[in-house]
């Protein structure tokens, strides 16, 4: 378990690129691996969650190799030809990998075992479990509906119609990867719309998706379906930078006095960048530059300049396209004048750790004044000030929980006792040159 101090930084200037998407990462690897033929996929994270759906993919008969030019060469199996993996999955700590693993394997005719590490296995699967078990699946959960769990496919499974009862990319992507390769269409109907990479990436692959809007007794919903028994072809694919690494260096930028930094190509899906919105909104000083298209994704190099921050309600709207900023926006928040108030965040309390509660004891420790809620928290600013702890510095605990991590390491840039990390081995899941990255710009 490495640990290691933060503590109060000189200006961060110069231009850094984030590495590629998470998520699209996923994709890339899995849609790549069900095409028949060759894919090149550039950019992609070289984190390990994606490690993780890389070497799944394998286990399952697709040949993922890295050649010397950084690009990522995959050469698909087929929908529908992928082996029974010998060993279990190892998801390591990813949830991304697991619920989309999880759906694909639903409508193969074969069984398959998931694993992961504690933070993993403490998570809930029944969310995906439930409408994947409508199709045909049969789960054999842990206690709780989590992971170890065995999934054994149904073939051919059937195609279902399902509204979301939770706003989750992750869900939505399991359907309609258990409905690829299902007779006929599998719709999911979102409340709140999510990331929408799934549906953009697998148009580019070659399936039939079907963007609509469903009536149903609130309104009208978001409706994505897929058609299924797809023939996907191979595609190559340029990995946007990802605004949820990004969103550490806004941060950053914005609360170390005279910052003066350009994060280039980060992508700004507008179902992903609810952060710069409100980053904006509280004061940030944040500029899009040479904005571009980039893999079918919206693009833009941010400069971010130091500003002061007031303290804002943030719109429970606006919760899904920044669902995992949050832990970098309290700490945004603890340097802003005044109070910023935040709702309907309950999904905070399930991801890589309980970010409502970590968080809140983490920033009380670095000196800062919050309030937690049963949905939100409620961050009283330091107005620009120096967080102060104790003279010791804070010892943070961060819950295998990468974001947890580097969010407060950003504290601890412009905190004057210092924040120390417990664990810092958890950033390599999603960032893992965020240090050379931060003492690259921290003069
Ligand atoms: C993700 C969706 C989100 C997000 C996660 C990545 C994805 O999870 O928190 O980091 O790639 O689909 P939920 O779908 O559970 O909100």
């Amino acid at each position: 378990m490495p640990s290691r101090l933060f503590t109060s930084s000189p200006p961060l200037t110069g231009r850094i690129a984030v590495p590629g998407d998470k998520s699209i990462s996923h994709r890339a690897l899995i849609f790549a691996s069900l095409a028949v033929g060759t894919s090149r996929i550039d950019g992609l994270l070289e984190g390990e969650d994606v490690l993780a759906t890389a070497a799944a993919m394998r286990q399952m008969g697709a040949h993922i190799e890295r050649q010397e030019d950084g690009a990522w060469v995959v050469e698909g199996t087929g929908l529908g030809s992928l082996i029974e993996p010998r060993g279990a999955l190892d998801m390591g700590n990813s949830g991304t990998s697991t619920r989309l693993l999880m759906g694909l394997l639903a409508s193969h005719g074969f069984t398959a075992t998931f694993t992961g590490d504690a933070s993993l296995c403490a998570r809930p699967m029944k969310r995906v479990i439930e409408p994947l078990s409508q199709m045909g699946a049969a789960f054999e959960a842990s206690t709780g509906g989590t992971l170890p769990l065995m999934v054994r496919g149904a073939l051919p499974a059937v195609p279902i119609f399902y509204r979301l009862p939770v706003a989750s990319a992750q869900v939505k992507s399991a359907i309609l990867l258990a409905g690829l390769n299902t007779p006929g269409i599998t719709r999911v109907i979102e409340p709140v719309a999510t990331r929408d990479h799934t549906e953009r990436m697998l148009a580019g692959f070659g399936a039939k998706i079907e963007i609509g809007e469903e009536d149903v007794a609130e309104g009208k919903e978001r409706s994505v379906a897929v058609h299924g028994e797809a023939d996907l072809a191979p595609m190559d694919v340029t990995v946007p930078g990802d605004p949820s690494s990004a969103a550490f260096f806004l941060v950053a930028a914005s609360i170390v006095p005279d910052s003066d930094l350009t994060i280039e190509n980060v992508g700004l899906n507008p179902t992903r960048a609810g952060i710069v919105t409100v980053l904006r909104e509280m004061g940030a000083d944040i500029a899009e530059v040479n904005p571009r298209d980039v893999g079918g994704e919206p693009v833009a190099d941010l400069r971010v300049r130091h500003a002061a921050l007031s303290g804002v309600e943030v719109d429970p709207a606006i919760v899904p396209s920044m669902v995992d900023e949050f832990p970098a926006l309290f700490v945004a928040a603890a340097f802003a004048k005044g109070t910023t108030r935040s709702s309907g965040l309950e999904e905070l309390r399930v991801k890589e750790s309980d970010r409502l509660a970590t968080m809140a004891a983490a920033l009380t420790l670095a000196g800062a004044r919050v309030e937690e809620k049963s949905d939100g928290l409620t961050v009283h600013g330091s107005g620009g000030e120096p967080l102060r702890g104790t003279p010791e510095g804070a010892q943070v605990k961060t819950r295998l929980d990468h974001r947890i991590a580097m969010s407060m390491a950003v504290a601890g840039l412009a905190s004057r006792d210092g924040v120390t990390i417990d664990d810092t081995a958890p950033i390599a899941t999603s960032f893992p040159n965020f240090m050379e990255l931060l003492e690259g710009v921290a003069g």
